[in-house]
């Protein structure tokens, strides 16, 4: 990816973020999810509190909480990728200083409202670029928000590798996504189906603990809880210090 240019949020307008061309999208963000994120008209439809809710059966609220607990006030946070709804706002709310928060999101369109959302929190830096290879400063907290389920196999273990990469010795990386529903879930067949419909890298997820993806597992202490019946979880991964 061209520049991974730090976007300071107050200075610039969204007409100002640095665009990378349209290779530096992922391939699979244009052939599944250009519907749902890279088209402006329905970007603007869809980033609100009110969908997430939806496309999470009533849960958006109880798993931003889940996130949102891990966040110590004077840490420093490393967000994968934007979130439809209010989020990234709280996440950056919770924080002591503006400039303790640091997104990185892939899609320019994203990114632009990312930074809109943060107009209140002049010194949080919006990054344009990949969480597969995202170069940045050693975090105290680096977290996902139901984005390992979009991404390919590949790019699931480059995304959890390299934000696992970005944690302090001592620091944590919080992953919020999909799970491995109980078999007698009501929704699961139709969840099964909504994944073969619009989430087609979403099943794989299910099938694996996220320190499957981790090219060093035992580099970090891994705790899992889940929610809704299995359907969703929250895997906080700590990493140990050296001396074990
Ligand atoms: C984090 S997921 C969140 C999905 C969730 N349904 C929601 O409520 O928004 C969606 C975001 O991830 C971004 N994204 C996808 N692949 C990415 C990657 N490799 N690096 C950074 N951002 C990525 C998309 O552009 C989109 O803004």
């Amino acid at each position: 990816m061209a520049p991974f240019d730090a976007l300071k949020v107050a200075p610039m307008k969204t007409s100002e973020l640095i665009r990378p061309s349209p290779t530096d999208v992922p391939a699979y963000m244009h052939d599944v999810y250009d519907w749902a994120y890279l088209n402006p008209r329905n970007v603007r439809l869809l980033d609100r509190e009110i969908v997430v809710e939806l496309i999470l059966w009533g849960n958006g609220h109880r798993l931003k909480e889940a996130l949102l607990t891990e966040i110590d006030p004077g840490a420093t946070v490393l967000q994968a990728a934007h979130v439809y709804g209010t989020l990234i706002t709280e996440i950056a709310a919770k924080l002591t200083h503006s400039n303790q928060l640091e997104v990185v999101e892939v899609a320019p369109v994203q990114a632009g409202r990312c930074r809109e959302k943060l107009r209140d929190f002049p010194e949080a830096i919006v990054r344009l670029g990949d969480a597969a290879t995202v170069r940045t400063t050693p975090k105290d907290m680096v977290s996902s928000f139901f984005l390992l389920h979009e991404v390919p196999s590949d790019y699931k273990r480059a995304v959890v590798n390299t934000l696992l990469g970005h944690v302090k010795e001592g620091g944590k990386a919080v992953f919020v996504d999909y799970h491995q529903p109980h078999w007698l879930h009501p929704l699961k067949p139709l969840m099964m189906v909504i994944f073969d419909l619009f989430e087609p890298f979403a099943k794989e997820l299910c099938q694996h603990t996220i320190s499957d993806y981790a090219d060093d597992p035992d580099a970090f202490l891994w705790h899992t809880e889940t929610y809704f019946g299995g359907l969703y979880q929250k895997t906080v991964a700590i990493r140990r210090s050296d001396a074990g």
